[in-house]
């Protein structure tokens, strides 16, 4: 036994969670539902559902022959829904493939849509007393915190030592209460933040106690880099208007007025002539100005040309000129606002 096991077995015994529904049974139906629900999602959620569901369907048989309208009714509000089809789908496949019979070796429970390394573990651990490891988000943090392990969990690499670390200290008795301890530890001591250390029973091997990294580890998961999109913008004054268009319904600043705007940068001369009809130009002044999106940030290149000799209408769909005072108070994206207000100011300096 690991000496982690040894203390984690007789705390969970006094302080861990015993009576929870799903709990003093070895049904592996009862235990199989309640890990798909208890997946990202707490204990204090699931009770209520959790029981409705088991009196809808109360094994394999009345699952897997519902219609899935019934069962998807019972977990609506819970969330993840991709959860509940694939336990309808599993139950399908149990009362077909496996006779009705629940799997009860790690590798067939895998071949489960839903249930993956974690949720087959604690499954075999609970109903079967086999000696398997679990490993969710929340003893995914105990483990990182014992050991030290600075680098984000998210990480295949760190994963994988992780489960290494997590198997390492399989007991070989009471596997059941073991793996019951690690996730009542992660619940409710060994949080994300403010853990309390003082009541855990482990803290004293433990190295994020020892060395004081509570606060880093886990570590969070790395922000990635937005992609830059780089986009042309055009700003047609004539006399004391600017030329806007309407921008689709769909996409950024959709139904807004914003700028004439191109992905690649124009013939500017050819262009004026040819789609604004006008005869000469001048250009005021040119820039970059960077707006952030969600999932990107763009980077507007604007060049701000003056109109002169129109020769008649222009050929651009959805645009019309706007009194550059007017710009303030109107439909428009704030960077457009922002831009329209900075070039006019710099033209009365
Ligand atoms: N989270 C996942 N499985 C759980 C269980 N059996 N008890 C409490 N929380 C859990």
């Amino acid at each position: 036994m690991s000496l982690v096991s040894e203390q984690l077995i007789p705390w969970q015994k006094k302080f861990g969670r015993n009576n929870l529904p799903w709990q003093n049974t070895k049904n592996p139906y009862s235990i199989w539902i309640s890990e798909i629900m208890l997946q990202q999602t707490q204990v204090k959620t699931v009770l209520s559902y959790y029981q409705k569901f088991m009196i809808a369907f109360p094994n394999v048989k009345t699952l897997a022959l519902a219609d899935e309208d019934s069962v998807m009714k019972l977990w609506s509000g819970l969330g993840y829904y991709a959860r509940a089809r694939n336990l309808h789908e599993s139950a399908k496949i149990i009362y077909k493939k496996f006779n009705g019979e629940f799997p009860s070796s790690l590798i067939d429970l895998l071949s489960l849509p839903g249930i993956g390394r974690s949720s087959a573990g604690a499954i075999c651990s609970f109903a079967y007393n086999q000696k398997t490891p679990i490993l969710d988000g929340n003893v995914k943090r105990v483990f990182a915190r014992f050991y030290g392990i600075k680098d984000w969990t998210g990480i295949l690499s760190v994963e994988r030592k992780l489960w290494n670390l997590a198997e390492l200290n399989l007991p070989e008795n009471k596997i059941d209460k073991y793996n019951q301890a690690l996730m009542d530890l992660g619940a409710t001591l060994c949080i994300k933040k403010e853990p309390h250390c003082y009541k855990c029973p482990i803290s004293k091997t433990c190295k994020s106690f020892i060395y004081k990294w509570t606060d880093i580890i886990p570590a969070t998961k790395p922000k990635r880099d937005k992609p830059t999109q780089k986009s042309y913008f055009y700003i047609f004054q004539c006399n004391t208007k600017i030329l806007f268009i309407k921008k689709p319904k769909k996409g950024i600043w959709g139904g807004l007025w914003s700028f004439p705007e191109f992905k690649e940068k124009l013939d500017i001369e050819k262009w004026i002539y040819n789609e604004l009809n006008f005869k000469s130009f001048s250009l005021l002044s040119a820039g970059i100005i960077t707006s952030a999106f969600t999932h990107y940030n763009l980077e507007m290149n604007y060049q701000y040309l003056e109109l002169k000799e129109p020769r008649g209408k222009n050929n651009l769909n959805g645009s019309s000129w706007h009194e550059n005072d007017q710009i303030d108070n109107g439909a428009y994206p704030a960077p457009v606002k922002k831009l329209v207000k900075k070039l006019l100011k710099d033209r009365t300096i």
